[in-house]
């Protein structure tokens, strides 16, 4: 079994923007610029938020956080969304989800500018992604694309099982293994909650890859996998006593796998890698860099 460090990845993809950077900066360009919405206090989304600004940091980017109440209106929000949207200096804008309840997310990410929408979550930036075409693509599966060409896990014509529909992990990353891009061509199996337990264990029991984004510890268990599987690990989830694990039961379902990615350590760095690298693309866009 073989680690999938998403930190030594991550580090490395992080490192190459920032020499790509400071060659921008030295032919007189300003630095890419991403700013991050927050609404609340939401303790998961505090710490993600930290690490994107912290990435910000080691890329070259200037990075803002805006922070609201979670008193604030949709209307609120929707204007200085407005505002970024028109601002020239900021490259990508994310608005941190969850967002309180009174606050329709779909308007929200509508009215995001497709060309600063880094998250890929706009349905311009989703649908161009599905149809194969450029776009920012949504950067957990993105960053897990990413990790696996990191390592040269072969993709192509493997059978790929997804546990997982959400509109963040589980439909991008099934939408991108199975199109015809340089990380894809799988043939992929999208599971989910109402997915019956023995399809799900017919489909997991063969899979060469098996992907798992539900929010539940210890979802995918040792019985679930073939022998050589490469496991993604996508959940993070903090136990009672403040550990952080993933959906998968690590310790046992290890000992079958040729790859795993730990949690922490895992899918987690590579999603705000895969941030950076979609900040460098709205950046390189706006002064038509590429
Ligand atoms: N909340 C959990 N994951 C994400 C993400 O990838 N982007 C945003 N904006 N919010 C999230």
């Amino acid at each position: 079994m073989k680690l999938l460090d998403g930190k030594k990845c991550a580090e490395s993809l992080v490192a190459d923007i920032a020499r790509k950077v400071a060659g921008y900066e030295e032919s007189g360009l300003r630095k890419p610029h991403m700013t991050v919405i927050l609404v609340g206090e939401h303790a998961p989304s505090e710490s993600y938020v930290k690490s994107k600004i912290r990435s910000c940091e080691s890329a070259g980017f200037e990075g803002t956080l805006l922070r609201f109440p979670d008193t604030i209106k949709e209307a609120e929000l929707l204007e200085k969304i407005r505002e970024i949207n028109a601002d020239q200096t900021t490259d990508g804008l994310i608005v941190q989800l969850p967002l309180p309840r009174h606050i329709n997310q779909q308007h929200i990410i509508n009215a995001i500018d497709p060309e600063k929408d880094i998250d890929g979550f706009h349905p311009t930036n989703f649908g161009r992604m599905t149809l194969g075409q450029k776009a920012f693509r949504p950067a957990t599966a993105y960053g897990i694309c990413k990790l696996l060409q990191f390592y040269e896990i072969p993709v192509w014509g493997k059978h790929c099982v997804v546990i997982g529909r959400s509109n963040i992990v589980g439909k991008p990353i099934s939408i991108m293994l199975s199109n015809d891009f340089d990380i894809g061509n799988a043939t992929v199996t999208l599971t989910h909650i109402e997915t019956p337990r023995e399809l799900l264990l017919d489909e997991t029991r063969r899979a060469d890859i098996v992907i798992v984004a539900v929010g539940i510890p210890g979802f995918v268990t040792e019985d679930m996998v073939k022998e050589g599987v490469v496991v993604i690990d996508v959940g993070i989830n903090r136990l009672e006593d403040g550990k952080i694990v993933g959906d998968v039961d690590f310790e046992n379902v290890k000992k079958k796998c040729s790859w795993i990615t730990p949690v922490p350590g895992g899918v987690g760095r590579m999603t705000v890698a895969a941030l950076m690298i979609n900040t460098l693309m709205a950046y390189q866009n706006n002064f038509d860099l590429v």
